[in-house]
């Protein structure tokens, strides 16, 4: 399964490095791609999703079979919520949540997860 994500100070970027998997990274939004993949993505303002993956969901939203958020629990209710709003517009599940960039046990979960998809 591929991959894309956006990443802005590093922690998700951690996460896909550490994973060692294939990943197209999201900048501007105007990637694009021709294949299933699962999303990567931080939450950003106070619950949002970040405006370069906005941009990028619009154009390669048919391909997206899941997302995994990173956030930070000091924002409270509006942790990870990116992930919450990406899988209510695009009738995808939001597959995991992760604490900035996780630990061995959420990198271990996470490897499951792609794996049985
Ligand atoms: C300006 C700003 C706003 C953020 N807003 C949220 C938020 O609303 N909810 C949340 O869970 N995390 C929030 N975060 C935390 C980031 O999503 C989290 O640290 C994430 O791991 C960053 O990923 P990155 O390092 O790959 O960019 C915010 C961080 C910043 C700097």
């Amino acid at each position: 399964m591929k991959i894309a994500y956006a990443s802005r100070t590093g922690n998700v970027e951690s996460i896909i490095k550490a994973l060692g998997v294939d990943a197209l990274r999201i900048e501007n939004g105007n990637e694009s791609l021709d294949e299933d993949f699962v999303l990567f993505t931080y939450t950003d303002g106070y619950g949002d999703v970040p405006a370069e993956v906005e941009s990028f969901l619009i154009s390669n939203a048919p391909y997206l079979k899941g997302v995994v958020v990173s956030g930070d629990q000091a924002y409270g209710e509006a942790y990870c919520m990116a992930g919450d709003k990406i899988a209510e517009t695009y009738g995808v599940e939001c597959l995991y949540k992760v604490e900035n960039s996780g630990t061995d046990d959420d990198l271990k979960a996470i490897q499951d997860i792609l794996a049985k998809m």
